[in-house]
């Protein structure tokens, strides 16, 4: 495993293969990514599972203009421009976005990935 900490930021991906149609998947430090890029080109990054029964979330459907996306399961919506609260449920928790730091040269989009044990 990766021995990356919440200080270190790891590449993801370049920019332009994030869309605003479809969320992205990475794998960084062993932890699934979505990254996901609202019509304003804001990105946010979060671990693929939804908080109400760990459900991977990159087949739900994303809003890229309201900046929400809804679990494929039992259809909770995350709103991401509000720290990812479940603004429906049935998911409580919110999802737990990681900072986002985007290198402007090259499009290079990095992430703070901040495992549990690190907490
Ligand atoms: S697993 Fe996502 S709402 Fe139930």
């Amino acid at each position: 495993m990766d021995t990356a900490n919440a200080s270190t930021p790891l590449h993801a991906c370049f920019l332009d293969e994030i869309s605003t149609d479809t969320p992205r998947m990475v794998r960084l430090a062993g932890v699934a990514v979505l990254l996901c890029m609202s019509a304003q080109g804001e990105v946010f990054a979060f671990e693929n599972r939804c908080t109400h029964a760990d459900v991977p979330l990159h087949k739900g459907p994303w809003d890229p203009q309201t900046a929400r996306l809804t679990c494929p399961a039992h259809q909770a919506v995350f709103a991401m421009s509000e720290g990812g609260r479940a603004a429906v449920g049935p998911a409580i928790l919110p999802l737990e976005l990681f900072s986002v730091t985007r290198v402007d040269i090259d499009g290079r989009v990095s992430l703070r990935v901040a495992l549990p044990d690190e907490e």
